[in-house]
């Protein structure tokens, strides 16, 4: 059975004896080899497949951390705004913990498979006009009146959570890697790993923080973030670890999602390669052991996906046709 990080890394975490642990087994996630990026990228490059925690996405093993922490504390209610991924893991836990979730998401710019997690779960999902931020500070201001317990990134249980991700890869890699690549969208996920690192005490390797350059625009409708509400931290997090936020085209992020799937058969959603496309452009040394974050399953997605690759060719169920059409 997986042990949930929770337990696994207990000690490091602001748990108590009393904290009633809400948990889906979240953490463990495959540290992936990836035989052939490594050998056209010149480095040897290690795949952290986030997209296998238990709502698909790096958020659960924030949201664990969090909503154990809200239950301790009384909260009947959670919120949260979100581009998908946090929505989809904030309801899924409070679904497990018998809380109600209230959903912010921006109207028209979540993937589908995130929409349909929140909803299947029970949660209130309302679909709020205008981008990201208007949401998020209605999900701050909320969370101030105490009727709802705030689960964004903003709670610092979130980043506790997540941070255990570095300690996976460092026991798995026997040692820090020589650079490590990321999404950036809000930026809590790069404090997280910043955090992480410094808790370890064996120095920051160089973080490529890979972002959308055109934000609000960009098709990686997970990373769609205007204004990131860490961006202080997490910029100063990475210009200290002598790495670079990268700013990427969506050719760029869809190029390195391809790749993922193609090339080592790791499945994402687009946001998620942004991590990869960074990396790509920053060529860190030959022979460097560089840890690649991949973020969230492709099945959250399954629009991009679909828009993205050869539609299936329909045929009758006759084998000289089928060859034909398989030729
Ligand atoms: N990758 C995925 C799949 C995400 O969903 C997100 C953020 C990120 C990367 C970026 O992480 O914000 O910590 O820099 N998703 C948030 C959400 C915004 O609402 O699910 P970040």
């Amino acid at each position: 059975m997986t042990v949930p990080l929770v337990e696994r890394y207990r000690d490091r975490l602001p748990l108590t004896d009393s904290t009633p642990i809400v948990s889906l087994g979240e953490g463990s996630t495959p540290l992936l080899p990836a035989p052939r990026l490594s050998a056209r990228l010149g480095v040897e490059l290690w795949l952290k497949w986030e997209g296998a925690n238990p709502t698909g996405s790096f958020k659960d093993r924030g949201m664990t951390v969090a909503v154990s922490k809200a239950v301790e504390e009384g909260a009947t209610a959670v919120v949260c705004a979100s581009t998908g991924n946090t929505a989809a893991s904030a309801a899924t836990y409070a679904a497990r913990a018998g809380l109600r979730a209230l959903i912010l998401q921006p109207a028209g710019a979540v993937a589908r498979g995130k929409i349909a997690q929140a909803q299947a779960v029970g949660a209130r999902v309302l679909a709020v006009q205008g981008p990201f931020e208007g949401a998020l500070d209605a999900a701050r201001e909320l969370g101030r009146r105490d009727t709802h317990a705030l689960v964004n990134s903003l709670n610092p249980f979130r980043l506790e959570g997540q941070k255990t991700a570095v300690f996976e890869i460092v026991e798995d890699l026997g040692g820090t890697p020589d650079c490590l690549a990321l999404p950036y969208g809000g930026g809590g996920n790069t404090r997280a790993y910043a955090l992480g690192f410094d808790e370890l005490g064996e120095g920051l390797p160089p973080l490529l923080a890979g972002e959308a350059s055109e934000r609000a625009f960009t098709m990686a409708t997970a990373i769609r973030i205007a204004r990131p509400a860490h961006r202080a931290e997490a910029e100063e997090a990475v210009a200290r670890s002598g790495g670079s936020v990268v700013p990427l085209t969506d050719e760029e992020i869809l190029a390195a999602w391809r790749d993922l799937a193609e090339q080592e058969g790791v499945f994402c959603e687009p946001s998620s390669a942004a991590g990869l496309a960074a990396l790509a452009r920053s060529r860190p040394e030959r022979g460097a052991r560089v840890v690649c974050v991949v973020t969230g399953h492709g099945l959250k997605d399954p629009d991009a996906a679909a828009r993205l690759s050869t539609p299936p060719i329909p045929v009758p169920p006759d084998p000289d046709a089928i060859a034909e059409a398989a030729s």
